[in-house]
């Protein structure tokens, strides 16, 4: 908006030179330089990089920092790991391969985490903690979509991707937090009928801020789960 302001300014400066019909020499007009503000995200990931807010922060949220583990809450072992400054606690930048946050991925027996029956990570998900700490553990973010899409909304393509990633780890069937489970179309249906769904993920006030009072999923997904909700909540 700054440049269309400076622009505004030129042109009238251009008007009232005008004014006379005294034709402008380009090379006596100084042109600033304003640096261009893009009005949405760009595609900004770099495959090389491992970016703690799109990759690491999920998955160390969703595998560890649920409740009776790693939330500020239980804090097992006096750790917790629901946001960067945390996380960093179990970070050695200095020493990448002897940081708490990837020892206890190879750990033996009770020191394995997460613990069983909790599935062991894949290698590549280990394998991505140690690049992002051997990349200097930055809290580092990228935007995937030049735009957001908030037309062509769909529970499949939309909103079950979102809750998979950063919210189904606790609230599935098994032993679901707060006994919610979201992780059918059905149960899903039925919290954002009642407001509860998106009254946590907006942290609005009344409702328990999801996924954690630390960490805040993005305005764009934010916005297309209202989209969906205000569009009927449909199983599409
Ligand atoms: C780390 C575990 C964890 C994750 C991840 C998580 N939740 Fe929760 N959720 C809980 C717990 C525990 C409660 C109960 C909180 C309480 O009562 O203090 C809860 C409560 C809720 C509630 C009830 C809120 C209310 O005030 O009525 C909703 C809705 C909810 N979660 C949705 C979500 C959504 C959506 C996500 C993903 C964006 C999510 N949760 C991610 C653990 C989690």
């Amino acid at each position: 908006m700054r440049n269309f302001g400076v622009l505004a300014v030129l042109f009238l400066v251009f008007s009232c030179l005008n004014d006379k019909n005294t034709p402008l020499a380009p090379a006596t007009v100084v042109v600033p330089t304003v640096p261009s503000v893009p009005s949405t995200p760009t595609v900004n990931c770099s495959p090389d990089t491992v970016y703690f807010q799109q990759s690491v922060l999920p998955l160390i949220t969703s595998n560890c920092a649920m409740s009776g583990c790693h939330n500020a809450i239980s804090k097992k072992e006096g750790v917790i790991l629901t946001d960067y400054t945390n996380i960093m606690r179990e970070v050695k930048v200095s020493s990448p391969a002897s940081s708490d946050l990837y020892k206890c991925l190879f750990a033996n027996s009770e020191d394995l985490m997460p613990p069983a029956p909790a599935a062991e990570f894949t290698i590549a998900q280990k394998s991505l903690v140690l690049k992002w700490i051997q990349q200097g553990a930055k809290n580092n973010s990228c935007s995937y979509s030049a735009t957001c899409d908030t037309v062509n909304v769909t529970y499949s393509a939309s909103v079950m991707p979102v809750l998979k990633t950063y919210c189904v780890s606790c609230h599935s069937a098994v032993s679901p937090s707060a006994s919610i489970d979201l992780s059918t179309y059905a149960k899903v249906k039925v919290y954002a009928t009642s407001g509860q769904l998106m009254g946590s993920i907006t942290h609005t006030a009344g409702y328990k801020p999801m996924p954690s009072s630390t960490s805040k999923l993005g305005t764009c997904e934010i916005n297309q789960i209202k989209v969906w909700v205000t569009k009927g909540m449909l199983n599409n």
